[in-house]
């Protein structure tokens, strides 16, 4: 039997490495990827409380799981309120959930002057009711993802993840940037190391793991129990299973691409698929000298038109060269007689 590596309550996570929820990007088709590559547990994309409590609309399909199955699966909701958003976590929780998780993390100003995602954070009573009511009325274990806080002056990372943690969460989960950084800068892994030593629940570095030697870096440097990864996992999920991409070859790419392609065709139809794989093959493709295919691939609008401009693609580029050998030539196809 393996040995979880560790639990949210009473759920044992075998792994730790997690994809991060990004709105747009942690679909079911891009989740079953990850998940094959070793992804410990699977956040949705999160969704308005609001959107949960009126009729059946777009954002509920956020919420879908896999047909397969994602155990554990976690779903993350935003609000403002506590008693909206205990009644929306009520009303999803038997969609499949077997984890509610509150995002206290988002910067968009339209959701955080509302007060909800970070902005939840400059609240410390709500933060403290949200998280009693859940977990006293929920059967599954509540968490939350954090940043540092506001901005550069207001940094209640601490602070928040304690009161979380008194009122019954089960797990934090910490960007280290504020708000007002966004995305920029350098994400403070002090600050992660000092929330490890702060809560007895377990801990999610996030922010700037970007190579599997990262991985292993911010476990060492700050004791968390598990590593989410962001933007380097788009177009990189071997990197959940600490599989450097440059190490892979030209064809383990576009295979893990095709594979990527029928989730998406599956899950949303050929329209839908298709327009959703391109968000995605820019990434599989990045850095690499192939912008021709890359604006075919925009215009194509049939499933065998992809199919055809794929193979020419894989026949242009030799499948057993390897991505760092391919960063180095300067586009392809090549011209006639230059040498590999
Ligand atoms: C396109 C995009 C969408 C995101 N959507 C969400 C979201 O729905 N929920 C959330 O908690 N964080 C969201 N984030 C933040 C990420 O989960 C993560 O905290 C952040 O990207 C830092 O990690 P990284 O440096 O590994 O990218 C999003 C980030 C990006 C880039």
């Amino acid at each position: 039997m393996p040995t979880p590596n560790f639990h949210v309550r009473d759920l044992p996570i075998y792994g730790d490495t997690i994809l991060s929820p990004m709105a747009a990007y942690s679909d079911v088709p891009f989740r079953a990827i990850c998940r094959q590559f070793g992804a410990a547990m699977n956040y949705t994309e999160f969704v308005p409380t609001e959107a949960l409590l009126c009729k059946p609309n777009p954002l509920w399909r956020r919420l879908d799981v896999h047909p397969a199955g994602e155990q554990p699966m976690v779903f993350q909701i935003f609000g403002n309120d506590a008693h909206t958003i205990l009644r929306a976590a009520q009303r999803i929780v038997d969609w499949g959930a077997d984890i509610i998780d509150i995002n206290m993390g988002c910067s968009a100003p339209q959701i955080s002057k509302k007060g909800a995602g970070v902005g939840m954070m400059r609240q410390p009573k709500l933060v403290a009711e949200t998280f009693r009511l859940l977990s006293r009325h929920l059967n599954v274990p509540v968490t939350g993802k954090l940043r540092l806080g506001w901005d550069e002056a207001n940094q209640n990372y601490l602070e928040i993840a304690k009161i979380m943690a008194d009122n019954g969460a089960a797990l934090v989960a910490l960007h280290g940037r504020t708000r007002s950084q966004k995305y920029r800068g350098q994400a403070d892994w002090d600050a992660i190391a000092k929330l490890k030593q702060a809560v007895n629940v377990p801990v999610l570095g996030n922010g700037d793991v970007r190579t599997v030697a990262d991985i292993d870096r911010l476990k060492a440097y700050t004791h968390c129990d598990g590593v989410m990864i962001g933007r380097a996992a788009l177009g990189n999920p071997w990197l959940l299973g600490r599989i450097e991409r440059e190490q892979l070859t030209f064809g383990e790419i576009t295979a893990v691409l095709r594979q990527h392609l029928y989730e998406a065709l599956t899950y949303y139809g050929t329209t839908v698929g298709l327009q959703n794989m391109n968000r995605h093959l820019k990434k599989y493709l990045s850095g690499l000298a192939l912008k021709p295919f890359l604006r075919g691939f925009r215009n194509v609008e049939t499933v065998p038109a992809f199919e055809d401009l794929l193979c020419e693609m894989e026949t242009a580029v030799p499948s057993h060269l390897p991505i760092a050998k391919l960063r180095k030539i300067p586009h392809f196809p090549l011209p006639v007689g230059a040498k590999l």
